[in-house]
């Protein structure tokens, strides 16, 4: 049987989609099976696929199915902040981030809302004790392992998973954040919401997840997406740096 979240309200799960019509349905199947009482947003951003059509089959036989056509590629981070505002605006008390293509698996989401119960947010994280990466190339893990250390050092945050993108938030988290104020575009949308939830005093935990490389269709993974989380983490830390600094000259002339 099913374990129940009833006790955390009501659940979202939202699946951001561009080119998945061969994962979509699949992986719809799979979080209504693993958390029954969860709803699901499909967020197509006009997926030349067709998507978007299977979203609509799926949501139309399925009343805790829904679909946001969005109207073309304005990367992960716009069409997160699009479904993430839509929840908000239809009362759901827990929004769950999910990636289409079976890298998250939903038969983990239990763990993942059993840690809310505890957290302000949770992260889905590849790399504490207990979580794994199945199937990536050498190159995506360094890619990944070196991203965090940079983010570790670069915006001095504890986390061992900031760039994963299988998440939970409370919905008050996510009102507590300025969401209008979020420019991140691509994947570092993931590093630049946990920053804003660690900046706001609130309690970021990670729970160990195994993460399965796509079998069916492509990574959105590129050059642009790497550099605009390269310079944003640089600028970021920068800025953190000039902050505390400030904050430390202010001390000393009050001292003074
Ligand atoms: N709507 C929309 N618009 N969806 C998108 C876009 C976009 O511009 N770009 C990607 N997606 C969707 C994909 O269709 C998929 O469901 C999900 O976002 C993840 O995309 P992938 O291209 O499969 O990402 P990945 O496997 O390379 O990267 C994963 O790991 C990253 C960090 O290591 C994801 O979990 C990322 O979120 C994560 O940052
Ligand atoms: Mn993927």
């Amino acid at each position: 049987m099913a374990p129940s979240f009833t006790d955390l309200g009501r659940i979202l799960v939202v699946i951001p989609t561009y080119n998945e019509v061969e994962n979509l349905a699949r992986i719809v199947t799979r979080v209504r099976a693993s958390v029954p009482e969860a709803h699901v947003l499909v967020a197509d951003d006009n997926s030349p696929d067709g998507t978007a059509r299977v979203a609509d089959e799926l949501a139309a036989t399925d009343d805790h199915v829904q679909v946001m056509h969005r109207l073309g590629k304005e990367g992960l981070g716009a069409a997160y902040l699009a479904g993430f505002s839509w929840a908000l605006d239809n009362g759901y008390d827990v929004v769950v981030e999910m990636d289409a293509d079976g890298s998250h698996q939903p038969e983990q989401l239990p763990l993942l809302l059993d840690a809310l119960r505890n957290a302000d947010l949770v992260l889905g994280s590849r790399w504490v004790p207990g979580g794994s990466v199945v199937n990536w190339p050498k190159s995506r893990e360094i890619l990944s392992k070196g991203g965090n250390w940079y983010t570790r050092r670069a915006l001095r945050i504890p986390l061992q998973d900031a760039t994963g993108g299988y998440r939970a938030f409370r919905a008050s988290t996510l009102r507590a954040l300025d969401l209008d104020g979020v420019g991140s575009a691509g994947y570092i949308f993931q590093v630049d919401l946990a920053y804003r939830t660690l900046a706001k005093g609130m309690r970021v935990v990670e729970v160990p997840i195994e993460f399965v490389e796509r079998e069916v269709g492509d990574s959105k993974m590129n050059r642009k997406i790497v550099s605009e989380a390269l310079w944003r983490v640089t600028v970021w830390g920068v800025r953190e740096r000039v902050h505390q600094a400030r904050d430390a000259l202010a001390e000393r002339r009050e001292r003074n």
